[in-house]
């Protein structure tokens, strides 16, 4: 295995990911807890040290355990781990302004010049020199004995060192992220030159997460709010192999569902894969309270507290339960890395279930803490999940409550999934579905006036929206053909008693939000 000695950095989780795309396992563990014991016991094959917000010349702050020295494994030290394996093993590093020595301080784009050919460089400086991304206050001002520098940029005159003999790296900049655009390049070779393989798989990973959760949970029960979406799908189904039937899963259905999911996503997860689900069918609570309501606030608020009240409720009658299963992804992590304290992060907790676990004192499990979306689906696949259900467009906690502005009604939210329905089938005939962050319809507060045959008609109207994005923090509308439209239109207006217009939304966001509420 190789070894990530986590120092806090904002982006450590980047180095695990870089790793894993080289098929390459790795385990992060906070520097506190690698002694020189608990490193002889895991014997890596090689190590990184990662970066930190810490400065190596405050008394006190982060080392690396001093056996890793003398271990003849390679070693590549990022940032803060570049500056406390210099300090370490007898360089010198200058405080910069953040912790008071005055020198320079780099934030940024930078590019180095190469000083040296080194085996951790191959396939670099193509061009002379090469873009990196610089995020440091303090620099290295004296190398330790034996190592040589290979690269520098203007502000970090040391900005690549290596010791060869030892194979020892050390780097100023952040290879991990994307504006080092050769980065992975850097990765690649340092584990080519640690001699691994590159043999790991998602397959392996599978497998180490289920003995970390059977670890975690021994023989106490799991609870789980299966929401039908990718995260709470995959968690829910990894945690299912390690431990079973100890995993009870609550699907709430606030009734603001679309057409059919209620019935696919328990039908799946009960006949299917065997899970035990509860299916808490709340629908005339949620419309109940909802009736009336047309502030966009007021309905997200009564939909989260409800949420929370029914889940309690059918969580309570698991009796034993200690455990809450979360499909948080790493993204949902926030960093909070104090600069006393080493590395910490804090939870963003999930929007559905805020609050839950220290209301009820249950424990988390949290198995895909240390994944970003793409490698959540693929460990879906992996899990055997169908590539329909990993592929599905994201759908808010709140549901089609957010898209039916104005008032709540059943009879509008039948016309609205009737009406989505078509849209989404059109969208897989055409082949768009998977170029498509996010498509749904919303049916307007509005009737308007329209002809059928020869009669007149008095309808609802409908908005059509879809969108492209990479994390749903800006979207642009998808710019489908006027043919698509238009086929759509007449097949929505034929389909679906209730709408006679069809309108397609063309606002990006910002300035607008995806959703309508
Ligand atoms: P907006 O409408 O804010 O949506 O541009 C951005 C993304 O977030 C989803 N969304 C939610 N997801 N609970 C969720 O789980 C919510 O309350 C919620 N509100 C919006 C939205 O569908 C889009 O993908």
């Amino acid at each position: 295995r190789l070894l990530i000695i986590d120092f806090g950095s904002q982006v450590t989780q980047l180095i695990a990911r870089r790793l894993r795309e080289l098929d390459v396992y790795c385990e992060i563990h906070p520097y506190q807890n690698v002694t020189d014991a608990s490193l002889a016991e895991m014997s890596p094959k090689a190590v990184i040290l990662s970066g930190g917000p810490d400065s190596v010349t405050r008394p006190g702050s982060p080392r690396a355990p001093e056996a890793l020295w003398t271990m003849g494994i390679p070693v590549l030290g990022i940032c803060y781990g570049q500056q406390a394996m210099m300090q370490q093993l007898g360089g010198e590093v200058h405080g910069g302004k953040i912790s008071g020595g005055g020198g320079t301080a780099e934030f940024g784009r930078a590019f180095v010049t190469p000083a040296g050919q080194l085996d951790l460089l191959n396939g670099w400086f193509a061009n002379g020199n090469e873009q990196v991304w610089m995020s440091h206050g303090d620099h290295v001002s004296k190398l330790a004995p034996g190592f040589e520098v290979y690269g520098t940029s203007p502000n970090a005159p040391f900005a690549i060192t290596a010791d060869t003999s030892r194979h020892f790296y050390a780097v100023q900049f952040h290879p991990e992220v994307h504006h080092t655009p050769k980065g992975a390049k850097l990765y690649e070779n340092f584990v080519k030159l640690a001699g691994f393989a590159g043999d790991w798989t998602m397959g392996a990973y599978r497998e180490e997460a289920v003995e970390r959760i059977r670890e975690q949970v021994g023989d106490k029960k799991v609870i789980c709010a299966l929401s039908g979406g990718v995260d709470s799908s995959v968690a829910a189904a990894l945690i299912h192999e390690a431990v079973g039937d100890q995993l009870t899963c609550v699907f709430v259905d606030h009734g603001l569902l679309r057409k059919n999911e209620a019935d696919e996503v328990v039908g799946m997860f009960r006949d299917h894969m065997n899970l035990s689900v509860i299916h808490a069918d709340e629908t005339e609570l949620f419309l109940g309270e909802l009736d009336g309501q047309s502030d966009p606030e007021t309905k997200r608020k009564i939909i989260g507290r409800l949420f929370i009240d029914v889940f309690q409720k059918y969580a309570d009658q698991i009796e034993g339960a200690e455990f809450l299963a979360q499909g948080t992804l790493y993204p949902d992590v926030i960093e909070s890395v104090s600069f006393s304290g080493g590395p910490s992060v804090t939870i963003k907790s999930h929007h559905n279930v805020g609050g839950l676990p220290e209301k009820m004192g249950l424990k988390l499990v949290e198995p895909l803490r240390e994944l970003f979306k793409d490698e959540v689906r693929a460990l879906g696949r992996e899990l055997g999940l169908p590539d329909h259900f990993i592929g599905r467009h994201p759908f808010p906690g709140p549901g089609l409550a957010i898209r039916c502005p104005g008032e709540i009604t059943r009879a509008k939210l039948e016309i609205l999934r009737e009406a989505d329905a078509v849209y989404i089938d059109q969208i897989r005939k055409h082949g768009l579905y998977d170029e498509i962050w996010q498509a749904f319809c919303a049916i307007l507060p509005v009737r308007t006036v329209g002809v059928m045959g020869d009669g007149r008609t008095y309808d609802y109207a409908c908005a059509l929206r879809a969108v492209t994005s990479v994390d749903g923090m800006t979207a642009d509308y998808y710019p489908f053909s006027h043919d698509f439209l238009g086929e759509t239109a007449t097949r929505i207006i034929n389909e679906v008693p209730g709408i006679n217009r069809v309108t397609y939304d063309i606002t990006s966001k910002p300035p607008g939000t995806i959703e309508w509420e």
